[in-house]
């Protein structure tokens, strides 16, 4: 069967009718998406009634109806159901609502407020549903769940309760394209792009994560089914895994987003590196001139400490080191111990603004060593001990005098 028209059954008479985006190699404009991603959508039968479960990006709009096509006639769609009225879903409600005159588009409160603006969907033919209100297909039944805030205020869930399968949009995706559905097919590269899209997207609202995730689990879902990646049909791995990066411990772990000129700052950086990985914590140094931001965010979801360095760049922190800040201040990692090492050439600056960086995403900066020129060894013998204060803070043991 040619790819664009893979059609699976997941479940009695739920069929996934999504569409790979096989070429897509950035997302909002910060995520660079290696394995490409899927908009997924599905198809819930009852016996009287048809409905739809989110929909895909305008552009493979032809390809959702040619699938939709393949297990019935489109204009027999009741319901349309949005979960999240972001474009990569919604973005094909105009041609389903026109291919199925009949059909009702089904959203949270927000969300039919946000059909009308996004997709100009009259309001006669929406209906905002509450928490818990269900439809009945015919000996199936979809629950919606409030969801709100995974990732946009009018996200909720969708529930086949027969079946126990559970569609939840973002929350659980990955950025993944395969031409296997299932996450037990694909293998060892979900989890970790389902980490990067966790803390791209649900890291700034952790506390909403972590209910929706208790929702989820209350519902105790057989299938998993997200609107990006894989369907996890044993979804016990990314549920415990969104257990930890939502509020299981962090790791004993510290990440070094560093910058240099001349050399001395990646000087320092070696030293603060050695002398962490010798006390036992998992530390990552990120030379920012050749990571990809979307590397550190998703070691942000789970380290206890970030160190930065850079040298002074005029009288503040080098731009590169000034960019991967302002994206710490945005997600606003669990981490709460911070550091600053760098070398300036006569005035400094950079130490005070990356101390007030890291304090305003409420870290404690634990030690600081700026350095004039490039380091000594009597600073480097510093540096050693700024990483050994930063490993008994991450161990919970008292620094070292
Ligand atoms: C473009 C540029 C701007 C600089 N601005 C400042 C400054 O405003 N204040 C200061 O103390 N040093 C300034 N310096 C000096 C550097 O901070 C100094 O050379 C430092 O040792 C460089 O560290 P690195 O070897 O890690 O790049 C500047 C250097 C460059 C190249
Ligand atoms: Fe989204
Ligand atoms: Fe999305």
């Amino acid at each position: 069967m040619p790819a664009a028209c893979k059609v699976v059954q997941i479940a009695h008479d739920i069929h996934w009718v999504g569409v790979e985006d096989w070429n897509r190699r950035s997302f909002d404009a910060v995520m660079d998406l290696p394995y490409g991603t899927s908009y997924n959508a599905y198809l819930v039968r009852g016996r009287e009634k048809i409905a739809l479960v989110d929909t895909v990006q305008a552009s493979f709009g032809d390809e959702l109806m040619q699938k939709v096509r393949q297990v019935v006639d489109p204009g027999r769609i009741d319901y349309l159901v949005m979960n999240h009225a972001e474009p990569d879903h919604a973005g094909s409600i105009p041609v389903v609502m026109a291919a199925a005159p009949g059909a009702k588009l089904l959203a949270s409160e927000k969300g039919v407020e946000m059909a009308r603006v996004f997709f100009q969907v009259p309001a006669e033919r929406m209906q905002a549903m509450q928490d818990g209100g269900e439809i009945d297909l015919g000996g199936k039944r979809l629950r919606f769940v409030a969801a709100p805030w995974l990732h946009w205020p009018e996200t909720m869930f969708s529930f086949a309760v027969e079946d126990g399968v559970l569609f939840t949009c973002d929350f659980f995706g990955a950025h993944l394209a395969s031409d296997l559905l299932f996450a037990d097919e694909v293998g060892g590269a979900v989890l970790p792009e389902a980490k990067l899209y966790y803390a791209v997207i649900m890291m700034p609202y952790a506390k909403m994560a972590s209910a929706g995730l208790d929702k989820a689990v209350a519902l105790q879902p057989s299938i998993i089914a997200p609107g990006h990646g894989p369907v996890w049909r044993s979804p016990k791995p990314v549920i415990d895994a969104i257990e930890q990066w939502t509020r299981g411990p962090l790791l004993k772990k510290a990440i070094i987003p560093y910058v240099t000129m001349w050399g001395s700052t990646r000087r320092m950086a070696e030293v603060v590196t050695a002398s962490l990985s010798g006390e036992g914590i998992e530390t990552i140094p990120y030379d920012l001139s050749v990571t990809d931001l979307a590397r550190l965010a998703r070691d942000l979801v789970d380290t206890s400490a970030v160190v930065m360095g850079s040298p002074t760049v005029l009288g503040t922190v080098h731009p590169l080191i000034a960019n991967a800040a302002s994206m710490v201040r945005l997600l606003r990692p669990r981490a709460r111990i911070g550091a600053f090492f760098g070398s300036y050439g006569w005035g400094g600056g950079a130490a005070a603004q990356a101390k007030a960086t890291l304090e305003s995403v409420k870290m404690q900066v634990v030690d600081s060593v700026d350095v004039k020129g490039p380091p000594g060894q009597a600073d480097l013998e510093r540096l050693a001990v700024l990483g050994k204060n930063v490993a008994s803070k991450i161990t919970g043991a008292t620094a070292p005098e």
